[in-house]
């Protein structure tokens, strides 16, 4: 009796467990240990609601992540918060929570990228909150730090901002390096929006403050709070006075009930509240981000400062639009420094001397003439009083220093560069001139000016001069010198380690013990291919910790058990820039792996067919390193090599994005006979060969088949069959590409690809090219030296023989 009533006990008691553990799984807090790595599809942590999410970002088109904080619910995710806009991490950084208690984002050689600013000790767990706020606590669950202590350029609904904290822009939409605009709650007590000089952070005369002094006494300083039901900015002062710094309806008219809501230092330095709703309407999201309120009305005219670039950057104009946004336009004979980033100023075209001998400032200067421009009243060199505006215009015109003149009621102010915080004011009586280089003498006589984007070539003439001055021995001393430098500039440049140069010619084994340590047992499975599964994993070679990726091989032929050492020391010997590089090998009984350099931009497929199409002219780059590469194993090398399974999944992309072969020399380890009866390996399917299944021999003219449905992929950025075409006729590329061919409509392959549709040339060649590649005659094939030589245009493509489109490119 008594036993089993201490057994009901015990069911009753392990009941409770897993009761509690099954409502856990809903959510739980981030305990010590817990790490994410940076990949594209790597986990994150989310709040329990699911609102936000904790993680690693993928910056557009680089292979760079930022540790943030995001809306996880709608569409675009917008990033909340970044740790490390400044420095994005390489793709296998991780951030942890380590067992000591430690939290830290670490790129893959395990150095510290960021850590939270106040150094938290004694975290012992970590938790994402429905508010967006980020904490670390300690074990009395106290907040040891907070995202909503460190903001980046993004404050959110319940987030409070003290006095010397800032919340800094970006510098561009896609790019989160700290840029020139910040809001800080300065100490006494206003709430300012400035621009700050780069890289140093000093802050120039505010352009927006919120007039709320503190109150006398006040200790401990105002503090603004983005309350989160009202969704207005208020500032408390130490008095207990609350001031609105918003204004309008914000919560009625976006209720926070139905509405996410934050405010944001946008990258054109204007702070603006923003709403978006947080559910869609019948699946539907017709709302993104609507703007509740912003804050300077007219920015252009709210920078005042006589210093520093204003909204725009250095010898601008800027003009304020109907949203607040600021259009930023250079001076006559200038042009954005950055074509990308309108923000960044403007550079001179050509520089001006200040005396050319012989030559007229009237015959080299045109003056131009620009009205409703305005520039802050005492950022003039020199102002002559009582001069007509065709004086004013040839006093800056002959005198060298004067770059600009205003005549303003009689009075000419004359400007040196640069000119800070020009403004397009309508209305405005001033007539302003701009002294340009006139075109004629800027393309007539070259020696009278230094084109800006020449520094390089003064450089090499000042080294050219100090060699032609000097001895030969001398000479000699200052190559060395020359050369000692650059290299060293070059070294100390480079992060992440690059591939110690002894392994050029060194080829390494590994134990398998050795490999299981450097994929954590194997853990990050990067790939599969066919001729085995591919891991990540970091070595430790000649002091230095590198990435590698590690193929294992699927089991091979018995022929080629026993050849695997030398056709490792094969490929090992094997170096061309677009092929990838071996390191090393593990042969231990059955264990047969192969160790290659790390390709940070991982497979050709997956670029070439994911969200964002490569440009026309990088396909047409990959296209010909891909057949570089080709010919270097074709024609190249002692003996030649056949990949048999050339495909976009076994190009890889390094951090350049240059274009490598994967994979070669491995096809002569599964299989016995090269050209022969050969059954085990014939390639991936819609990129074979017909004569794989043939009783012909087979030949490097394989691979130029493989390699014309390749180029045909990477001429349409779509794969070689796909199943999801509504037009039948469009499901197996080859067959549509040579119906468009004969058709003459080869721009239905580009439909929505501006950039190609405008080379229509080079489509068509390049798709004639494949043509002749995908030939069902092996011997009407060109070597692929031919096909390189007519990609780069040696020689003329002539029209291709009919194809009957092979039967076992289609799907069966
Ligand atoms: C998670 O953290 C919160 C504090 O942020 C705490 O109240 C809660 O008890 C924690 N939950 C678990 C399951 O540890
Ligand atoms: C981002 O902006 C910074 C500062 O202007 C610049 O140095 C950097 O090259 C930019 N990054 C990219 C990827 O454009
Ligand atoms: C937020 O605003 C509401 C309504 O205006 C007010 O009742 C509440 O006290 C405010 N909350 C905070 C934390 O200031």
């Amino acid at each position: 009796m008594d036993f089993s009533f201490r057994h009901h006990i015990g069911l009753i008691a392990l009941f409770k467990i897993l009761y509690v553990a099954v409502a856990q799984t809903n959510y739980r807090n981030i305990s010590l240990g817990w790490s994410l790595t940076a990949f594209d599809d790597s986990a994150s942590w989310r709040s329990p609601s699911g609102d936000f999410a904790f993680g690693f970002r993928r910056l557009e088109n680089q292979n760079l992540y930022l540790l943030s904080i995001w809306f996880d619910k709608i569409p675009n995710q917008t990033l909340v918060w970044y740790a490390n806009g400044d420095n994005p991490a390489p793709q296998g950084s991780r951030v942890e929570l380590t067992t000591d208690g430690l939290f830290s984002l670490t790129d893959p050689g395990g150095e510290v990228i960021w850590m939270p600013n106040s150094s938290p000790v004694g975290v012992v767990y970590a938790a994402m909150l429905d508010t967006g706020n980020f904490i670390l606590a300690n074990y009395y669950s106290s907040n040891v730090w907070q995202s909503f202590d460190d903001p980046a350029d993004t404050l959110l609904p319940s987030q409070v901002l003290r006095v010397h904290r800032n919340v800094s822009a970006r510098t561009s939409e896609n790019n989160f390096t700290r840029g020139r605009f910040e809001l800080r709650l300065i100490p006494d007590g206003n709430l300012v929006l400035n621009t700050i000089a780069l890289p140093t952070g000093n802050a120039y005369e505010a352009y927006y403050w919120s007039n709320t002094v503190d109150a006398p006494g006040g200790m401990t300083g105002n503090q603004l709070i983005f309350n989160a039901s009202s969704g207005y900015l208020y500032i408390i002062k130490t008095n207990g006075e609350i001031v609105n710094v918003t204004s309008g309806n914000i919560g009625q008219t976006f209720p926070t009930r139905d509405y996410y809501h934050r405010a944001t230092v946008d990258y054109d330095g204007v702070l603006r509240l923003y709403a978006h709703p947080r559910t869609s309407r019948n699946g539907r999201w017709d709302e993104t981000w609507s703007t509740a309120w912003f804050t300077p009305n007219d920015i252009c005219s709210a920078m005042m400062g006589e210093r520093g670039g204003g909204t725009c950057g250095f010898n601008t104009y800027c003009s304020t639009e109907n949203d607040g946004r600021p259009n930023c336009q250079c001076l006559p004979g200038f042009s954005f420094s950055d074509p990308n980033n309108k923000l960044k100023g403007c550079e001179q075209d050509a520089f001006q001397k200040c005396n050319l001998e012989g030559l007229r400032a009237e015959d080299l200067y045109d003056m131009h003439q620009l009205n409703n421009l305005q520039w802050n009243n005492s950022t003039q060199y020199e102002e002559l009083i009582s001069l007509t505006e065709d004086q004013c215009k040839s006093s800056c015109l002959y005198d060298c220093h004067c770059f600009l003149a205003v005549s303003i009621e009689g009075n000419c102010r004359k400007k040196k560069l640069p000119v800070s915080n020009g403004r397009r004011l309508e209305g405005r009586s001033d007539r302003v001139f701009v002294k340009v280089l006139n075109s004629d003498i800027s393309s007539r006589d070259p020696n009278t000016i230094l084109n800006l984007g020449k520094t390089n070539q003064a450089t090499f003439s000042l080294v050219a001069a100090l060699l032609l001055g000097s001895s030969g021995f001398l000479n000699l001393l200052l190559v060395a010198a020359i050369l000692v430098i650059v290299l060293r500039s070059y070294g100390g440049r480079t992060k992440l380690r690059k591939l110690p140069s002894l392994l050029d010619t060194n080829l390494r084994t590994f134990t398998y013990v050795d490999l299981k340590v450097a994929t954590k047992n194997f853990k990050e499975e990067l790939g599969r291919g066919s001729f085995g599964t591919v891991y990540k994993g970091i070595l430790q070679l000649s002091g230095s910790r590198i990435l590698v990726a590690i193929k294992e091989l699927y089991k091979i032929s018995q022929e080629g058990e026993k050849e695997f050492k030398t056709e490792a020391s094969v490929i090992a010997k094997i170096h061309h820039k677009n092929l990838v590089r071996l390191i090393g090998f593990c042969d231990e009984e059955s264990h047969k792996l192969l160790v290659f350099e790390f390709m940070s931009n991982g497979s050709l497929a997956r670029y070439l067919f994911g969200e964002s199409r490569p440009k026309w002219g990088k396909r047409i780059q990959f296209a010909v390193e891909i057949a570089r590469g080709l010919m270097y194993l074709h024609d190249e090398c002692s003996t030649q090599i056949i990949h048999c399974d050339i495909k976009p999944q076994n190009i890889l992309l390094d951090d350049s994005f240059t274009a490598k072969i994967s994979d070669f020399g491995l096809a002569k380890l599964m299989i016995s006979n090269q050209s022969g009866t050969l059954t085990a390996i014939r390639g991936t399917k819609g990129y074979v060969a017909p004569e794989w299944f043939k009783n012909t021999p087979v030949t490097a003219k394989v691979d130029v088949f493989s390699y014309g449905v390749l180029l045909l992929e990477i001429i349409c950025c779509r794969k070689c069959t796909d199943m999801e075409r509504q037009n039948e006729e469009e499901v197996i590329l080859t067959e549509w590409v040579y119906d468009c061919y004969t058709e003459r409509t080869l721009h239905k392959l580009v439909e929505d690809d501006e950039e190609a549709r405008s080379d229509m040339r080079q489509l068509e060649k390049m798709v004639m090219v494949a043509i002749w590649c995908i030939q069902e005659d092996p011997n009407v094939r060109p070597s692929i030296k031919m096909v390189l030589h007519m990609l780069e245009g040696v020689v003329q493509v002539s029209a291709p023989p009919c194809v009957s489109p092979s039967p076992h490119g289609s799907i069966s």
